[in-house]
């Protein structure tokens, strides 16, 4: 397994690690260098204070650190240890961008698991939004309670399954071209982006407007018929009556709006990879996505 980071050690870190007796597996990528089968740790002053847990050559207990050296578990694609001062601004951020139903929820979530970061669907923001305005028998348009709910948001109910509801997604494209509400939920999204573990964020401005310094982004397309027959199945299943023709009907309307209002519209990113998904199942978006975010991470990365 190899991945990328961004911390550029100092050549004395890198000889000692180099040279060191732990039996871990060094690697060097870039500018980097990382234990592969464990973590390191080094001391800011560079001195190479460094051992390995769990993976010493005869089972031997853990090695203790001095109290200058702190040793930070991260997740598998980034078994580095940071000094914290190094730890700030190093998580890996992902933005998954794409119309509605082009299978980018699902994508997002799975990369997450892959990768072991966190996920955000910031779709179910303005949902949230949406489904909180109205409950107050607010109206789509009223700027100020769309503010206020926007605002207002109680993070515990982002997997409320009614947020699903065609109506609510209606709804929330109705008072997502409001750039107050877009203001609003920005702060919440860009917080959760720096989470220490990474980030995935998918929705319509990660890669544009939210996180336009993310690590990597992918604009995930599909026809929009394809959309429309996927997003049929899945309202289908979940019970509710709708024709086809209706979802497509809708999901037009949806790309219209997203794409077409003024404060961040959807739009692929300059640097974003593209993704068409219209002929591929969840399984192969899913190793298409992988394989193009290890060769940016800069390593072979795990096989799906
Ligand atoms: O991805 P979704 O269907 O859950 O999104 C619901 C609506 O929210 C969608 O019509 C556009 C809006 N949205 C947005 O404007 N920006 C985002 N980052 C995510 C969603």
């Amino acid at each position: 397994m190899k991945h990328g980071c961004k911390v550029c050690m100092g050549e004395a870190v890198k000889a000692a690690l180099r040279e060191n007796e732990c039996g871990a597996h060094v690697e060097e990528f870039g500018n980097c260098i990382g234990v592969v089968d464990g973590p390191v740790v080094y001391n800011v002053t560079e001195k190479a204070i460094f051992g390995c847990k769990e993976i010493t050559p005869d089972g031997d207990e853990p090695v203790s650190y001095g109290p200058e050296v702190d040793v930070y578990w991260l997740p598998s694609w980034l078994r580095y240890a940071y000094h914290p001062d190094q730890l700030q601004g190093v998580n890996m951020i992902i933005a998954i961008d794409g119309p509605a139903a082009s299978g980018k929820g699902t994508l997002a979530k799975r990369i997450a698991a892959h990768y072991e970061m966190q996920f955000l669907d910031t779709g179910a923001l303005y949902r949230a939004t949406a489904r909180d305005l109205l409950a107050t028998g607010g109206d789509l348009h009223d700027v100020e309670r769309a503010v206020h709910a926007a605002q207002n948001i109680d993070a515990a109910t982002l997997d409320d399954p009614h947020l699903r509801d065609p109506g609510i997604g209606e709804a929330a494209s109705k008072v997502a071209p409001i750039p107050q509400v877009r203001a609003a939920l920005l702060d919440y999204q860009r917080r959760f982006a720096r989470h220490p573990n990474g980030a995935v964020l998918d929705g319509r401005d990660i890669g544009t407007v939210v996180c336009p310094q993310a690590d990597v982004k992918l604009f995930i397309k599909a026809d929009v018929e394809v959309r429309a027959t996927r997003r049929f199945l899945e309202l289908s299943q979940n019970g509710l009556e709708i024709s086809e023709r209706q979802v497509l009907q809708d999901l037009k309307q949806r790309d219209a709006r997203d794409r077409e209002r003024a404060s961040s519209p959807l739009v692929a990113a300059a640097d974003a990879h593209l993704l068409d998904t219209t002929n591929l199942d969840i399984e192969g978006s899913c190793s298409a996505a992988i394989r193009l975010i290890d060769a940016v991470f800069g390593g072979g990365g795990k096989t799906v």
